[in-house]
């Protein structure tokens, strides 16, 4: 088998964003677009004699792609992949066997939540040897290499089967097929007490797990059905499909509704729970009941000791700044440290790295812990079921007791999808340049107390991240964030996050929606949102 060097030319626009390099399937397909970009991944991180990961979540181009990347990691001298079979892994797995089989980082094929199919997204990351997503320094790389690559490698070969489990040669390198989930599925074992989950199914419990279609659904049946003795039919939407079945496989009260409408009626089962594409996100539902992920987190960082995992406790929690601060104040209780990090999961890697922080989450419906460094959708389902073996109490009562000890954080996010870009860059630029003279004035009875773009430090290694989203406190604790998504492919997601506390007793049972009006009026009013947007009403309330 020989190697080739192709020659090609830079394509403009390959920047890794908040996770990987996501563009439309048809824009990835096109000529030499996907090899680009594993070059400079390549080039970037070095292959020589290296062993990496791969796998992706089954979305359409999936296969092809995963059988380019295996010629041109062979082309540049990988010694051994590992790699899903039919090239499946979901993140957190893909995590989990980067770190289990010491390798030197991994590649992931997914555009997470967003859609997929010949004309949805598809998307390509790097994950360093610790498992997590490459630092922002190394994305920046491989953008700049995008920039002045002549010629990419590539290895002369047949497509290798990756139907069948078991090791194939290709050229020098070696291709280990493996079982995408019995080593996540371990590791699950490993975390959670299996007997008291079991024997609470085995009590008359009853969940819906919904896995859109996604990545997750072989695991779910595997881990909750087959092991853990939930009754079969429990994963519904359990095949993955390279369109999703033409669901949006993001977990959110939107995009889930029919698991929302489940739990919300009359015959709901005790606890439900969604994933996302490629099974890192998740929600959770109890009968009659949502929790909003930021609730969720606080939630599973004060009951984390009840699975054996994590039965010494806790060093530490971190949040991204726009999710609630329900955490720190779990964390205040404990006695343990609890960081605020921008968006994004790789912003936690070094706080679990270094063992500051065992426990993660962001309002975008990811939770995780340092078992891998990804979140992690069925892991958060596992904690909760865990808890509420151990507890034998329902969500509501969980949720009532939480709110009742620590206050309750309101919060929501209000998206604006498919904003003109210029439109949602003028108004963030009008808004920052407003900042320095919020401060003091008075909106919808409420006083601004602060006003700010999120920078943030890191304590770790001390690298520093600008602008991060703009943030509107108010003397109350009630506060706004506004940022752009840095996920989305086609012009420009607005996110307005929205936070109010109520230190309770009184007032911890109102609508999410109306204990937020005035925030919400405060927000508008400030930004200009409509003005700047033309858009009043959000497309995707959490
Ligand atoms: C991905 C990242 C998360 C991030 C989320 C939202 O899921 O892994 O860490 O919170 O996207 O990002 P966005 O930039 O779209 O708000
Ligand atoms: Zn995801």
């Amino acid at each position: 088998m020989t190697i080739h060097t192709v020659a090609t030319s830079p394509i403009a626009g390959q920047k890794p964003g908040t996770s990987g390099l996501r563009k439309k399937t048809p824009v990835f397909m096109g000529r030499h677009y996907l090899e680009n970009f594993v070059q400079s991944i390549f080039d970037v991180v070095g292959a020589e004699g290296k062993t990496f990961v791969l796998g992706g979540d089954g979305r359409y181009f999936n296969d092809r792609a995963a059988q380019v990347i295996l010629r041109m990691a062979a082309a540049n001298g990988a010694a051994r992949v590992i790699v899903g079979q039919g090239a499946i892994l979901s993140t957190p797995a893909a995590s989990h066997l980067i770190r289990l089989n010491k390798t030197d980082g991994g590649i992931i094929m997914s555009a997470s939540h967003n859609p997929g199919g010949p004309d949805e997204d598809f998307g390509v990351k790097f994950n360093m040897a610790n498992g997590g997503p490459a630092p922002e320094a190394v994305t920046e790389a491989m953008f700049e290499r995008t920039k002045v690559l002549t010629g990419y490698r590539m290895l002369d070969a047949q497509d290798i089967d990756l139907g069948r489990v078991g090791r194939v040669q290709l050229g020098a390198m070696v291709v280990d097929v493996v079982d995408p989930v019995a080593d996540y599925a371990a590791l699950m074992e490993t975390l959670f007490d299996f007997g008291a989950i079991r024997a609470m199914f085995q009590g008359g419990f009853r969940m819906r797990m919904d896995s859109m279609c996604a990545v997750t659904g072989p695991y779910a049946v595997e881990i909750l059905e087959r092991r853990l003795g939930a009754a079969a039919g429990t994963v519904v939407n359990k095949e993955p499909l390279p369109d999703f079945g033409g669901m949006h496989p993001d977990p959110n009260p939107t995009w889930a509704k029919g698991l929302m409408d489940e739990m919300m009626g009359p015959d709901a089962p005790d606890f439900g729970a969604a994933s996302d594409g490629d099974g890192d996100r998740n929600m959770v539902v109890g009968r009659g009941i949502y929790v909003s992920p930021s609730d969720s987190l606080a939630v599973l960082a004060a009951n984390a000791h009840l699975a054996p995992g994590y039965a010494k406790g806790l060093a530490g929690v971190a949040r991204s700044m726009p999710t609630s601060a329900a955490v720190d104040r779990v964390a205040e209780a404990l006695g343990i440290a609890s960081f605020e990090t921008p968006t994004g999961w790789k912003f936690f890697g070094n706080l679990l790295d270094a063992g500051r922080a065992t426990l993660c989450g962001e309002e975008s419906f990811g939770t995780g812990s340092d078992h891998v460094r990804e979140k992690d959708g069925l892991w958060a389902v596992l904690l909760w079921l865990n808890i509420l073996a151990v507890r034998k109490q329902s969500v509501a009562e969980i949720l009532a007791e939480h709110w009742a000890r620590f206050g309750r954080n309101y919060y929501s996010r209000h998206d604006f999808e498919a904003v003109a870009s210029d439109r949602a860059d003028a108004m963030m630029a009008a808004l920052r340049g407003a900042l320095a003279g919020l401060k003091g004035q008075v909106f919808e009875g409420m006083t601004v107390s602060g006003a700010d773009d999120f920078a943030y430090t890191d304590p770790v290694d001390g690298s520093v991240s600008e602008k991060q989203g703009v943030r509107v406190m108010f003397s109350d604790g009630s506060r706004f964030v506004l940022r752009l998504s840095g996920t989305g492919t086609e012009g420009a997601t607005l996110r307005l996050y929205l936070e109010r506390y109520a230190a309770g007793p009184a007032g911890l049972n109102l609508d999410p929606q109306e204990a937020l009006a005035p925030v919400i009026r405060a927000a508008h009013g400030i930004a200009r949102i409509a003005g700047f947007t033309g858009r009043e009403t959000p497309d995707v309330v959490t």
